[in-house]
């Protein structure tokens, strides 16, 4: 136990320098020229930089394993925090993040966990993310809530973006409580991290066809662990933005506008269900609260819940009990 101890504070440690180094990379490193132009032509400040302790893994296959792999133990522990990859092979080890800009991940207490890299150009993948390793639990961490924790440790509210380029873009222009999900879709157990935090979560997905399906889906994710005084709400952005372009081109308070008259998440509900059924007809009812109830089920009891169960009686007609009667039945002989 007093071994693993040990392992983890090396780990972290570890993590620290690479985090360390990459900084440095970004002001030092002879090739750092187009980094910083990369980063100064997506209009990036040298204090947002700072804030986020963004970096550079220069061109090259062993610029951190040269920096920090000292022995065998340090290579071995490298690689364990995920910096390096071993090819088995060759029996050696070659660096993960190569000529990218460098965003280092924290998790809640400050301690940086893993990395992000971005490419320079078009090339693929974009981005490129620390495997999972003993301090980095992807569908647990968010990115930017250690910085935004920093800013203001009375927040109120926070925004869950896609990317890194969104905390940060946002940050830089004066809103400083976005946090990343990192590319994987927002689980039970983000949520639960957040409403820890915050008692509103704004989802503010990219304005396409997966940022839509994204916000679809953390709407299921919400329904069945959102409680009583807690809020969710969703803001849907113009085709072809996402929040670091947007807040950019409008600027902070044409943002802000648009976060405040996000829509709640009981709205979205009742929006995304209706526009798939024809409410004009019987049927299209039927159908429709057919889709709707078990979703709602699932909620925890509130009284949210029992509002949107009104809701349905409005829409159909029919109250409650008929409502019930009719699911019970109809569970009692599918059984
Ligand atoms: P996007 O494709 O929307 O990228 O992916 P972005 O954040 O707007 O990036 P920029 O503005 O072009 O720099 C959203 C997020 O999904 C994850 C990253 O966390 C990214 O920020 N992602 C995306 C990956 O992990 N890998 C990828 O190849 C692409
Ligand atoms: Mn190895
Ligand atoms: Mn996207
Ligand atoms: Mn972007
Ligand atoms: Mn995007």
């Amino acid at each position: 136990q007093a071994q693993r101890e040990k392992q983890l504070k090396d780990l972290y440690g570890i993590l620290d320098e690479a985090a360390r180094f990459y900084q440095q990379q970004l002001t030092q490193h002879p090739q750092r020229d187009s980094a910083v132009s990369y980063l100064k032509g997506r209009g990036l400040s040298g204090q947002a930089a700072k804030a986020f302790g963004i970096g550079y893994a220069p061109p090259g296959w062993d610029n951190l394993m040269q920096a920090l792999g000292a022995d065998k133990q340090r290579i071995e522990a490298l690689e364990q925090a995920g910096m390096l990859i071993h090819n088995e092979e060759r029996n050696s080890h070659y660096d993960r993040f190569r000529d990218r800009i460098i965003f280092p991940i924290r998790d809640m207490r400050g301690r940086v966990i893993a990395f992000g890299g971005r490419v320079l150009g078009d090339e693929k993948p974009k981005y490129l993310n620390s495997p999972e390793t003993e301090t980095f639990h992807k569908g647990r961490e968010l990115y930017g809530l250690y910085e935004a924790r920093q800013t203001n440790a009375q927040l109120q509210r926070l925004l869950i973006v896609e990317g890194y380029m969104d905390v940060v873009g946002l940050a830089q222009n004066g809103i400083h409580y976005a946090v990343a999900t990192l590319g994987t879709a927002t689980s039970a157990q983000h949520l639960e991290r957040l409403f820890k935090v915050v008692p509103e979560v704004v989802f503010c997905f990219d304005g396409d066809t997966a940022g839509r399906k994204a916000a679809e889906r953390a709407l299921e994710t919400t329904l069945p662990v959102i409680r009583d005084g807690q809020e969710a709400r969703f803001l849907f952005l113009p085709e072809g933005e996402d929040p670091d372009s947007l807040v950019r081109t409008e600027g902070r308070d044409n943002f802000q506008t648009r976060i405040n008259q996000a829509l709640p998440l009981s709205e979205y509900f009742f929006r995304s269900q209706t526009e798939q059924a024809d409410l004009e007809s019987m049927d299209g009812r039927a159908r429709f609260s057919t889709r709707a109830l078990p979703l709602i089920r699932a909620m925890q009891p509130s009284l949210l819940q029992q509002m949107m169960l009104e809701r349905i009686c409005e829409i159909t007609g029919l109250s409650l009990e008929q409502i019930n009667s009719v699911i019970n039945l109809h569970q009692v002989t599918t059984d």
